[in-house]
């Protein structure tokens, strides 16, 4: 449910004061499109983030959402209590000053226009799978071997992956010619051991952030939040500022994708009683909830790692961490985003495939834009 969240990524750009910069029809973020649409792949993650926004947006990975802000001339008031507040909500993190592009998609997240899909945004992925007609192993990859393929007389002896997985079943895996891994690695989410890899694939500092989500349908305590008269109060979302004495980093009514105009409820409209929910890091005591609601029917919550824990400088783990083994989530050390995982698989998926036909002229290209212009 947190993707409901995630934004689309016009990423705001923040180098605008004091440094020079080409003028760009749209925000960089957006060229991503562009390029890929035109086949274009980078090899690693920083490559993809330079195409889009030069050494700027590199940096980015360096600076934290403060300091770029700072530089661009915004106030520490509209930092500590706008930025901070959305941090809070999008990442659960605003004191550790993360890096800026994580910052920056927060605040692209705080604008409207977000979407959500009709009966869960997990529809979106049962929906790719099928339409790309996938076979789906369900299962955990427990590890990964390189193996040599038998050498045929006209073909290369390339490299194959045994894949080891746990199913219900019990232990089994096959082999492979190329493996797209598309799960945080370096911590308990994707625990997989690359074994017999000349040189080791080194291991990544991965830290996850804990992210509690807690649904409630109840009726807010008003005078909790300061209203003495329960009927003045009208907030439908609640964002906080730092404070390591708050149990919650973010409060928000939940509406449904569809309205119904037929299935209207008065009391609902002018009452605080509806589904709420609460970010916090902890779980919620039955303390904090009574706190937080004056009455409450049902609570449901869901703790997990929904995100990295962002602390710069920052750097993205390859893409390419053997022949053809090709790790997505690198791009998460940057900003994690819904988007930017389909940005990133689409990259993989273009990069496997030149390297698997030779196509380097698609590959890490410079002056992509004088390229493009000449090609349309
Ligand atoms: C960012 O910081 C890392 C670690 O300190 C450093 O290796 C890297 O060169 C820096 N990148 C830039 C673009 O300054
Ligand atoms: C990863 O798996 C190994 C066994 O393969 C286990 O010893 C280790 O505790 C696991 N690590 C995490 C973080 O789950
Ligand atoms: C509501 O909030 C007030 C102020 O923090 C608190 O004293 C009270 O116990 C809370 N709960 C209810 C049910 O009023």
């Amino acid at each position: 449910f947190w993707r409901r969240d995630r934004p689309p990524l016009a990423t705001p750009s923040f180098q605008g004061v004091g440094e020079s910069q080409k003028v760009s029809p749209q925000p960089p973020f957006l060229q991503i499109y562009r390029y890929q649409t035109h086949d274009y792949a980078f090899s690693s993650n920083e490559g993809l983030l330079r195409a889009l926004g030069g050494e700027d947006l590199v940096l980015m990975l360096n600076r934290s959402i403060e300091e770029a802000l700072q530089r661009a001339g915004f106030s520490q008031k509209f930092i500590d209590e706008v930025v901070c507040p959305a941090m809070r909500v999008n990442y659960g993190q605003g004191g550790f000053r993360p890096p800026a592009l994580p910052g920056a998609v927060s605040l692209a997240g705080v604008e409207s226009g977000l979407w959500s899909v009709k009966g869960g945004n997990k529809l979106v992925c049962t929906g790719l799978l099928y339409a790309a007609k996938a076979q789906v192993i369900p299962g955990t990859v427990v590890s990964i071997e390189p193996k040599i393929r038998p050498r045929r007389s006209g073909e290369l002896g390339g490299g194959l992956y045994h894949v080891t997985y746990r199913t219900a079943q019990g232990l089994t895996g096959d082999t492979y010619d190329l493996v797209v891994i598309a799960a945080p690695l370096g911590g308990p989410l994707a625990n997989i051991s690359f074994l017999n890899f000349h040189p080791p694939i080194p291991s990544f500092p991965n830290p996850y952030h804990q992210t509690v989500a807690t649904f409630v349908h109840g009726r807010l305590n008003s005078s909790f939040f300061g209203y003495r008269e329960p009927s003045s109060f009208r907030l439908g979302v609640i964002f906080t500022t730092d404070n390591p004495n708050l149990f919650i980093n973010s409060l928000a009514m939940v509406s449904p994708v569809e309205k119904k105009d037929d299935d209207e409820d008065d009391d609902e409209k002018t009452t605080p009683l509806a589904v709420w929910k609460v970010f916090s890091r902890e779980e919620l005591t039955k303390e904090e909830l009574d706190l937080l609601f004056v009455s409450y029917d049902s609570v449901k919550f869901k703790k997990w790692l929904a995100y990295p824990r962002y602390d710069p400088p920052e750097r993205c783990p390859p893409v390419l961490l053997h022949h053809q083994l090709y790790y997505l989530n690198g791009l998460e050390r940057a900003a994690s985003a819904a988007e930017l995982s389909a940005v990133a698989a689409k990259n993989v998926a273009l990069l496997a495939f030149h390297r698997w036909h030779g196509n380097h002229g698609a590959i890490d290209q410079q002056d992509l834009e004088e390229k493009l212009k000449t090609e349309l």
